[in-house]
């Protein structure tokens, strides 16, 4: 049987797109379904492009009961992909899911990550903090923002007039290098 993939996404999903490509084809796993908590993501979009099923909630759902668990138990997911999931996973989840639920974050920690670290406040840290070296991390999700144990950074030189896009530019080219083969190469250890 194929491992079932969720993703939860906020905005734009550029992640989640290499992703639903990367396992388009494949024997290994496929995307059960794209999950946000933003009505006006553009990942809902994406997801539809690729007849995935998608499910919005709301964060009285997500904190104060078991449906989106339940969801995902009744879809037989396997994993669980955060990509650009604004919202702190709670306890339930984390206890259904253990060291099955991945993060990606555009810096490397445990610098530049946190509450209130993501998007452009985490590239304008990096350029105000004057770093010669930037990068992305790739980390199982626990129950603090940006937390869990890494399992794998990507790096990439901050020259010299670098501007805020073109460090951006830089982590999103390995984000979307490295996110679907991780994920990949984790499913392949699960029985
Ligand atoms: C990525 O930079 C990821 O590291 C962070 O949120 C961003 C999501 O971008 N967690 P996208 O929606 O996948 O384009």
């Amino acid at each position: 049987m194929k491992k079932r993939i969720a993703i939860f996404a906020s905005g734009s999903g550029s992640n989640a797109q290499k992703i639903m490509e990367h396992f388009k084809y494949s024997d290994l796993a496929e995307v059960a379904i794209v999950l946000s908590n933003n009505p006006d993501a553009y990942v809902l979009q994406r997801a539809d492009n690729f007849e995935i099923p998608s499910h919005i909630f709301d964060k009285t759902v997500f904190y104060q009961t078991n449906e989106i668990v339940d969801l995902l138990k009744r879809l037989e997911v396997d994993m669980v992909i955060l990509a650009g999931f604004l919202l702190l996973v709670p306890e339930n989840l984390l206890q259904a899911f253990p060291n099955k639920i991945i993060n990606i974050h555009p810096a490397l920690l445990p610098k530049f990550g946190g509450k209130g670290m993501y998007g452009d406040r985490v590239h304008k840290a990096v350029l105000a903090a004057g770093e010669k070296e930037h990068g992305i991390t790739i980390h199982f999700v626990n129950e603090h923002f940006d937390e869990g144990e890494v399992i794998y950074q990507g790096r990439f030189a901050v020259d010299a007039g670098d501007t805020l896009e073109i460090i951006k530019f830089k982590g999103q080219q390995l984000e979307h290098l490295h996110y679907p083969k991780v994920i990949e190469n984790l499913l392949k250890k699960y029985n």
